[in-house]
């Protein structure tokens, strides 16, 4: 069966350039990158080669990137190195489980967290962050894109007003990492965050910027590794990947990939709204990664469409999250207004650089005539039927 994967925010295929750069740390290339011996310093090498390649995609210096096990770790380390109790934490309703239950916890440390409303578009109101912050505002972490939506906040002015007030300014980046140019400096920002696994390099490893001077309190305590930022002996594999995903990231500016992608993303767009009434690309309006739309197409269950595709061959997903049993509309479509219905008749595609346009072709040949059948099947579209009828 012909199968065509769009489901890259979810995580993406290794490439097997990146596969090729991680496979001789895991044979011959074995040593501990704290060893004094050649073993040692051939793997040490090679985890500062990567930070350079990290810290390059994101406009960084080297000693500014700490490697960690992933972009929830990346979160927590930004927000939980930086905030005491006592401290005022600004975020908003449409982050990432990495960032909301983060600051969920610490409201349970005694901290105060002010969780931002989105407008219809998914977008801050930057005066409303304005007002939000208070003499005890210690951080305001907003994340770059939305890994539902593809929706990009306006990280830089975002920075400005950090730094006005002088507050620190994290940003989740792992969304917008190799769609969007990244250059810390132009975002103003202080921690970043991304994930291996959302730019072509394994799950399990990820890394946070960490502007200079900024003191961070680890979360993890062992030994030096990471300048004391991050203890634990280094993923060696993973991280050597990471670094050649993020050179390969950083080329996608270049070489047409980031474009190439964008227009399929928007050929499917056009496509399936020509074909399909009663559907709407959630967040239209707004500045969105290239490589994602989220559409709802009305009277359908979004469960049932991704399992209905993915009988032909098609991977996607819904916004929506499984809690024991029950489908939760997401929580991200919900802050921007839509009703739990029209959340959860909500389908997010998203692209990555595997993709081609016989994946395109596939997907556009199969959706319209899906998304057909199920409503044959509702019982509400069929009472929205006879009502325009
Ligand atoms: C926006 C965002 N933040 C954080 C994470 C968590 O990253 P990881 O899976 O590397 O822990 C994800 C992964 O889905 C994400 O999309």
């Amino acid at each position: 069966m012909q199968r065509a994967y769009f489901d890259n925010n979810a995580t993406t295929p290794l490439l097997p350039d990146v596969l090729e750069a991680m496979h001789p740390y895991f044979l011959d290339q074995f040593g501990n990158a704290s060893s004094i011996h050649h073993h040692g310093q051939q793997t040490r090498a090679a985890v500062e080669k990567a930070r350079e390649s990290v810290a390059d995609l994101l406009g960084a210096r080297a000693s500014e990137i700490v490697f960690t096990s992933g972009g929830t770790e990346a979160d927590n380390l930004a927000i939980f190195g930086l905030v005491k109790p006592g401290d005022h934490v600004i975020t908003s309703t449409i982050e990432h489980s990495a960032v909301l239950n983060t600051c969920r916890h610490l409201e349970t440390q005694g901290c105060e967290v002010t969780y931002l409303p989105v407008d219809c578009e998914g977008l801050i109101d930057l005066d409303e962050l304005r007002r939000a912050i208070r003499s005890n505002t210690k951080l305001i972490s907003i994340m770059w894109a939305n890994n539902e939506t593809g929706v990009l906040q306006p990280v830089s002015e975002i920075g400005r007003i950090a730094a006005e007030a002088d507050v620190y300014f994290h940003t989740d980046a792992i969304q917008a990492a190799g769609k969007v140019r990244i250059d810390v400096h132009e975002a103003g920002c202080d921690l970043l965050s991304i994930s291996g696994h959302k730019i072509h390099a394994p799950q399990g490893v990820g890394a946070l910027y960490v502007r200079k001077g900024t003191l961070l309190q680890p979360m993890l305590y062992g030994g030096r590794h990471e300048r004391m930022r991050r203890a634990g002996t280094e993923n060696v594999p993973g991280i050597v990947a990471l670094g050649k995903a993020a050179e390969m990231a950083k080329l996608g500016f270049e070489d047409g990939s980031v474009v190439r992608i964008g227009e399929m993303r928007d050929r499917i767009e056009r496509t399936v709204l020509q074909q399909i009434d009663q559907a709407g690309v959630n967040g239209r309006l707004a500045a969105r990664t290239p490589n994602t739309t989220n559409i709802y197409f009305d009277c359908i269950e979004g469960e049932a469409l991704v399992i209905a595709l993915d009988l032909k061959g098609i991977a996607v997903s819904t916004g929506a999250a499984c809690s024991s049993g029950t489908i939760e509309p997401s929580h991200v479509l919900v802050a921007m207004g839509l009703s739990g219905e029209r959340a959860r008749a909500s389908m997010r595609f998203s692209l990555g650089k595997q993709n081609t346009n016989e994946d395109v072709d596939l997907l556009l040949n199969t959706v319209p005539a899906t998304v057909a059948r199920l409503r044959e099947i509702s019982p509400v579209y069929k009472r929205e039927a006879v009502k325009v009828g």
